[in-house]
């Protein structure tokens, strides 16, 4: 069972019909680079809807110890790293969050030196970071061990041609962001695609770096000597928005998700399609409608455009409501199935073979005392009580807080009964 004490939860009493309107916050995937990247200039750096999430509060506290000045109010983060004079991220701050990972690019590149604790393993996967180190090697760094922690030093970065064997998100914004103060060009192949890889080349324009075929295979970035201060926008979080859509789709309710960014949404808006959702797209944004009976679906997860890791199990919640049997195989993270047993607490049927998951439909899901396994598992189990009948209680609500701002108030505003006790 999992521990009650102290954990915060989520009660869901099932069966409303989402309607309304909700509204998208800034894109956590994308702020979490752009923030360590502000650690590249001596400039003042302004980034507006900024998401107030616990992985960003706990990303500025990495900025902080490092000597940054950072503010956070009513969704705008000002950082000045002009003071900076710390080059080592804490164990505790790697422990908790692993994209503090993103410090090490531009640290080297700015100081020529960055030290961090080796990032452990995950609910989701091993995780490892070797395409991040080899890369920062090949570029010039020197690499140590020490105690479990990786210590990286470089007189001057030197631009390289780069492969990398996945397309690594990770791996691709912290090469970028070492790139942007190096010596001569460097040139990503096999770069990740995802939006929020864009939306980090946007922000490195901004503050006055060269870069070149983001959302593309291939990038290339040309190293300047000096960064400046900038202001910047994030863009609306895709994976949030994909959440709120499945949401619809699982109450067979009626909403219109505002202000998205369309192209981000589109494996997600026909996969819905494809089960039998109505989503009609206007401007910046999406009506969704979902209806009775929904057709199974095969997906498999993959690097941008294919369809995200992130909403594989809010999907698998969904289908489970569907009729028939679908299949969903997970490619990008090899054990990212913890949501499957706490899915089965509700009834619903799924059995895991590999990295591949068979749902065979259920008419009704029960609603349970479940665990939010990680973030993305805890959204999915918030959608699932959603559909059930009777009342669920989610808990290590912890998880969704990393990744969802204010995500029961905005279903408490489409007519859903979801509280969070104190
Ligand atoms: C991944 C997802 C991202 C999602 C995040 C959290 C992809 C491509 N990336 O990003 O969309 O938001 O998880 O769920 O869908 N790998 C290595 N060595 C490395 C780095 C990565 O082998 O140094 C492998 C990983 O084991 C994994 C794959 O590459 O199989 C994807 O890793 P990566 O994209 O770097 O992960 P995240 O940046 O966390």
């Amino acid at each position: 069972m999992p521990k009650t004490n102290g954990d915060s939860c989520i009660q869901v009493n099932g069966s409303a019909r989402l309607k309304g309107e909700v509204k998208i916050s800034g894109n956590k995937n994308a702020a979490l680079p752009i923030l360590a990247a502000a650690l590249l200039t001596e400039g003042d750096i302004t980034l507006n809807n900024m998401p107030n999430l616990s992985d960003i509060r706990l990303m500025r506290t990495v900025l902080d110890e490092l000597g940054a000045k950072t503010t956070f109010d009513n969704g705008v983060m000002t950082i000045n790293a002009r003071d900076v004079n710390k080059y080592e991220t804490r164990f505790e701050m790697m422990n908790q969050m692993r994209a503090s990972i993103y410090v090490i690019g531009p640290l080297l590149a700015r100081f020529g030196v960055a030290r961090a604790p080796l990032p452990g393993g995950c609910a989701i996967g091993s995780r490892p970071v070797d395409f991040h180190i080899n890369a920062l090697v090949r570029m010039g760094a020197t690499l140590t061990f020490d105690h479990g922690s990786m210590d990286l030093r470089c007189a001057k970065l030197r631009g390289q041609r780069i492969y990398l064997d996945f397309p690594s998100v990770g791996a691709t914004a912290n090469i970028m962001m070492a790139a942007a103060l190096a010596e001569g060009t460097t040139v990503i192949e096999n770069a990740a695609e995802e939006p929020h890889i864009q939306d980090l080349a946007w922000f490195i324009k901004s503050i006055g770096g060269r870069v070149n075929g983001a959302g593309t295979k291939t990038i290339s970035i040309e190293g300047v000597a000096k960064l400046h201060g900038a202001s910047h926008t994030m863009i609306p979080d895709n994976i949030e928005a994909g959440t709120f859509m499945a949401a619809a789709a699982i109450t067979r309710g009626n909403i219109s998700v505002e202000g998205v960014q369309l192209k981000d949404l589109r494996p997600i808006i026909v996969k819905l399609m494809e089960c039998g959702v109505s989503i009609k797209e206007h401007k910046n944004a999406l009506k969704v409608v979902g209806r009775k009976k929904l057709d199974p679906l095969k997906i498999t997860t993959l690097p941008h455009p294919g369809f995200p890791t992130d909403m594989q199990p809010q999907m698998m919640a969904l289908l489970s409501t569907a009729e028939g049997v679908s299949i969903i195989k997970e490619t990008v993270w090899e054990n990212r199935f913890m949501h499957v047993a706490e899915l089965a607490r509700m009834g619903a049927n799924v059995n895991v073979q590999g990295n591949t998951c068979v749902i065979i439909g259920t008419q009704q899901l029960n609603g349970s005392k479940v665990v939010a396994t990680d973030l993305r598992a805890g959204a999915a189990m918030v959608l699932a009580g959603l559909a059930a009948e009777g009342p669920t209680t989610v808990y290590r609500a912890d998880h969704i807080d990393r990744g969802y701002e204010r995500f029961e108030e905005k279903l408490r505003g489409l007519g859903a009964d979801v509280t969070r006790p104190e």
